[in-house]
């Protein structure tokens, strides 16, 4: 397995997998397509084993502050710390962007977004109730601090 920019090849891929990982918040390919044309603001890297996406990941640059726009891997790829190496990579490509911070949102029902960010460094810092719709189901707003950060 190994790091690579994304393509816009990769597209029918990444919203297939997105369809199975996020449901009713997925990425449409046209969401990708716009999210690639956002580049280099956009930032996106994907896990690839040959041909095969194992995972993928992508950031918004935005000063100071970077923002997780997302990350997921392949439902059969999980816990092979996949995960792991992508949040490692996007918390290097926010440090080089010249963010101080990272921030993400992740549903309060996560457990192993939740768990991935707090191994990673990342702090609860608000709660935006009944943000997910359907669902009534709550964002957590996490941030860790990059390099010197504030
Ligand atoms: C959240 C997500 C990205 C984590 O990806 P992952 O590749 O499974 O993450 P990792 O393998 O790095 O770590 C997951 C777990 O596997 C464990 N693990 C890592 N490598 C392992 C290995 N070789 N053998 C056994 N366990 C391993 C980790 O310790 C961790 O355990 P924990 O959850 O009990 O703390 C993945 O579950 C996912 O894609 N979910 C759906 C999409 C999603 O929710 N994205 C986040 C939106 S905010």
């Amino acid at each position: 397995m190994s790091l690579r920019e994304m393509a816009w090849l990769d597209i029918p891929v990444l919203a297939a997998l997105d369809a199975e990982l996020f449901r009713d918040d997925a990425w449409s390919e046209p969401t990708w397509w716009g999210e690639l044309a956002g580049r280099p603001g956009r930032d996106y890297v994907v896990a690839a084993d040959g041909d095969r996406i194992s995972g993928y990941a992508g950031l918004h640059h935005g000063g100071d502050v970077a923002d997780v726009m997302t990350i997921a891997v392949a439902p059969g790829e999980h816990r092979r710390g996949v995960g792991d190496e992508l949040l490692t990579e996007l918390v290097a490509r926010a440090g080089r962007g010249g963010a101080g911070a990272l921030m993400l949102e992740v549903r309060a029902d996560n457990g192993p977004a939740l768990r991935l960010y707090a191994r990673h460094g990342f702090e609860q810092v608000s709660v935006r109730r009944r943000y997910y719709q359907p669902g009534d189901v709550d964002a957590i707003v996490m941030r860790r601090r990059i390099g010197g950060g504030r």
